[in-house]
């Protein structure tokens, strides 16, 4: 199973305040879905509250909690206790990759398996933050390329759509 890590960060790595996001990247949201879209995404049980508890259209959803059977009911919503659990399930109905979609308590713990990263590195600093991602370890992971976005009417901040791979 390829672990790919979808995340969007600050210079200070920065990630959220308050089980929020800290800014509104539009662009940022329509790269997320096109990539995660018809794919499974795993996410911590706070990112999925912080999204409204409901299941993201359109992909295989999987809630990582300690409680037990806590989603189980709510519609395209499947929990797990433990991270290799979702790969089961992923696996089990035929995917080659898993998403993982945040927050910081899993990012954190999926760094060291994941294939891929998705970086979107926000160029600011959000001083009131209080969610953080690890500093990327260049050693273990390259850039494969950067495209770098303006701000424009709708995007206050510019950003840099950063893809990486592990050093083999
Ligand atoms: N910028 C971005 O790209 C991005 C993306 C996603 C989220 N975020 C932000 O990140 C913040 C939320 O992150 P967070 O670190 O507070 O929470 P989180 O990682 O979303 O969720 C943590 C919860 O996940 C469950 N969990 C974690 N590891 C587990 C494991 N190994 N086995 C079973 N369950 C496990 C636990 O749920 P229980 O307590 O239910 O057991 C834990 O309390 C928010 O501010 C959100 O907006 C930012």
């Amino acid at each position: 199973m390829i672990i790919s890590i979808v995340v969007a960060a600050s210079e200070d790595n920065a990630i959220g305040k308050d089980n929020q996001l800290l800014w509104k990247l539009p662009n940022d949201m329509k790269f997320f879905k096109n990539l995660t879209w018809g794919m499974p995404v795993v996410m911590g049980r706070k990112t999925f509250e912080s999204i409204g508890s409901k299941a993201l259209p359109g992909r295989l959803n999987i809630v990582l909690t300690r409680q037990p059977k806590r989603y189980d009911g709510v519609n395209g919503v499947v929990s797990v206790n433990d991270f290799n659990q979702a790969i089961q399930l992923a696996e089990a109905q035929g995917y080659k990759e898993l998403f993982v979609i945040g927050g910081s308590e899993l990012y954190h713990q999926t760094f060291a398996l994941a294939d891929k990263i998705y970086l979107t590195r926000v160029h600011s600093t959000f001083p009131a933050a209080d969610t953080f991602i690890d500093q990327l370890d260049t050693n273990k992971f390259e850039l494969i390329s950067s495209e770098k976005m303006p701000t424009d009417e709708k995007h206050a901040v510019a950003y840099s759509f950063e893809s990486w791979q592990r050093i083999k």
